[in-house]
């Protein structure tokens, strides 16, 4: 027996020592830790169980029958993340450039498998060169068989990818399906084709970090859904996204204990600026709502003109979709739309209840709008909204107007609680514009148009650009003080606790794409 375990001892060294120690260096000085370093950090302390320490590639072409490392390249296993189950693998750059070959593919499948049958969410921690080009089809078809899992997985069990390296080709079609994707800042990219193809192809000349990087991600394409200042940055994100969601789509978002206080917000009060047209942050709002620095916001550097993100309230995990008035008016817009979109979809997916914050002015009116499919996108926060059965409430702080009312989680679309501060406005548009048109004989025949014109604007006013019109309908449930709004939020969350609705069988829905 002792030789065999010394047997074994030295197999677990081999693998330990992943592609060695001069190829460690190099990762190390690229600033990149390698992947059982991760794995040291972003798991509870001394809860990893590795699966596949052993596996080796079965390729022979080019030499590589002679060339094998025990792990073939990723580490995978399970263990825990703030004491909850969590499966992980993490892909070591020093062997064979982390390249994904058959039995690399195969060993991430089994981790998603067992994550499916047991109910946990998967963690990717990606640095690969892609498909280990020594193999071929088999490595292709590994790829898609790891695609194949991400898809039946999705909506079943939280999964989400940290790019800590290259992800090039077909390979970030992986992190696309996951749920979210964080990268690290100036170590990782993400690109179909590289600076080199682009160059022949477009004649572009483009840098990986400017096609490819974690800002170009976050700010331009919306990939990323954070771009973290390096990698422990990027670890420290994944725990805490983890601790506002479920384990599986089966379970219950998570809540914190919280010992009620005074829960009145008399900030609220006074926050609104003076005119209308004022732009102010709704974070500001949200941060006066929520428990105490308790909100992580998703997506924050793009389409900024919507703000989205976990929080908690009284202790539970809820989503939080907000319109901001800081930025473009907090119009929707094609991107808004489709940030919103998707984030709803993903708290809806996990029970997590949704709050709304609405001060919207409308659709961005515009010819880029309409030929890239504002239609199109803009639908799909209206369906994304119209298929949520979890708990929704919405606030109106000021604007609600035209289409955007309906979109903006309204009642009629299956909200359960609308709440309004008297400062809100729910009209088909704004005073100005509405009086332009219904008024416009009148206006136009007046000895002082401009005068008529004001005075039709305010009449308008008067009627719509307030609340209770809507409230007298019921298509408002209460007309609140500002100050209340935190307390009413908690009361109603806590009501609507054990909601079900279960929308008609089908066998799935076709969100307009
Ligand atoms: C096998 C690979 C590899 C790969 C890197 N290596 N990529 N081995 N298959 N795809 C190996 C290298 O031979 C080297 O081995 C080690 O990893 C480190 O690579 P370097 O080139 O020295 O590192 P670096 O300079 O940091 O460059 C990293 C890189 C580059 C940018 C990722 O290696 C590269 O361009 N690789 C090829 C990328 C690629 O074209 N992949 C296929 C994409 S298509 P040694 O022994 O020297 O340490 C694809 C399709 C997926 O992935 C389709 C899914 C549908």
């Amino acid at each position: 027996m002792e030789n065999k375990i010394k047997t074994l001892k030295d197999k677990r060294i081999k693998a330990l020592a992943g592609g060695g120690e001069v190829r460690i260096e190099s990762q190390h000085k690229k600033g990149k830790l390698t992947a059982r370093e991760r794995l040291h950090f972003l798991m509870d302390e001394g809860s990893f169980q590795e699966i596949g320490m052993l596996v080796t590639h079965r390729s022979t072409d080019f030499g590589m029958d002679t060339e094998k490392y025990p792990g073939d390249g990723v580490v995978t296993g399970y263990g825990t993340i703030n004491g909850r189950l969590v499966y992980v693998y993490s892909q070591d750059f020093t062997v064979f450039g982390g390249s994904l070959s058959e039995t690399h593919a195969e060993k991430i499948c089994k981790i998603m498998d067992l994550a499916m049958k047991n109910g946990a969410p998967v963690v990717g921690l990606n640095d690969s060169g892609g498909a280990r080009i020594q193999e071929g089809v088999v490595s292709l078809g590994g790829y898609a068989d790891i695609f194949y899992r991400n898809t039946m997985a999705s909506g079943v069990v939280p999964q989400i990818s940290a790019i800590m390296g290259p992800c090039a080709g077909g390979a970030v079609y992986s992190p696309a399906i996951t749920d979210f994707i964080l990268m690290v800042e100036h170590t990782s990219y993400m690109f179909v084709t590289g600076p080199n193809v682009v160059k022949t192809v477009t004649h572009e000349t483009v840098t990986s970090e400017e096609l490819g990087g974690a800002n170009t991600h976050a700010s331009k394409s919306g990939v990323t859904h954070f771009a973290c200042a390096n990698e422990i940055d990027a670890i420290q994100h994944i725990k805490k996204l983890l601790s506002y969601m479920p384990q599986n789509c089966e379970d219950k978002a998570p809540a914190t204990p919280y010992e009620s206080a005074n829960e009145l917000r008399p900030e609220l009060d006074t926050l609104l600026p003076e005119a209308a047209q004022q732009p102010y942050d709704v974070r500001e709002i949200i941060n006066h709502l929520i428990d105490t620095g308790s909100f992580l916001e998703v997506h924050k550097d793009f389409a900024e003109n919507i703000v989205v993100g976990f929080a908690r309230l009284a202790g539970r995990s809820i989503g939080i979709v907000a319109n901001q008035p800081a930025f473009l008016a907090g119009v929707l817009d094609r991107h808004s739309s489709t940030k919103g979109a998707r984030f709803v979809r993903f708290c809806d997916s996990f029970n997590i209840p949704l709050l709304v914050i609405e001060d919207v002015p409308g659709f961005l009116p515009g010819t880029d709008q309409e030929w890239n499919a504002i239609i199109t996108n803009g639908a799909k926060l209206l369906y994304a909204f119209c298929e949520a059965t979890v708990p929704r409430v919405t606030v109106i702080t000021r604007k609600a107007y035209g289409g955007a009312y309906d979109v903006m989680n309204s009642k009629h679309i299956g909200a359960d609680m609308n709440f309004a501060w008297p400062s809100a406005e729910i009209a088909v548009m704004g005073a100005k514009g509405a009086a332009e048109i219904i008024f416009k004989r009148e206006i136009s025949q007046a000895e002082d148009p401009d005068a008529k014109w004001k005075e039709k604007e305010q009449l308008y006013s008067d009627i719509f650009a307030n609340p209770y019109r809507a409230a007298e309908r019921g298509f408002i449930d209460e007309v609140i003080e500002p100050s209340e709004t935190r307390l009413k939020l908690i009361h109603a969350f806590k009501m609507l606790e054990n909601k079900v609705v279960n929308n008609p069988r089908k066998k799935h829905g076709n969100i307009p794409l």
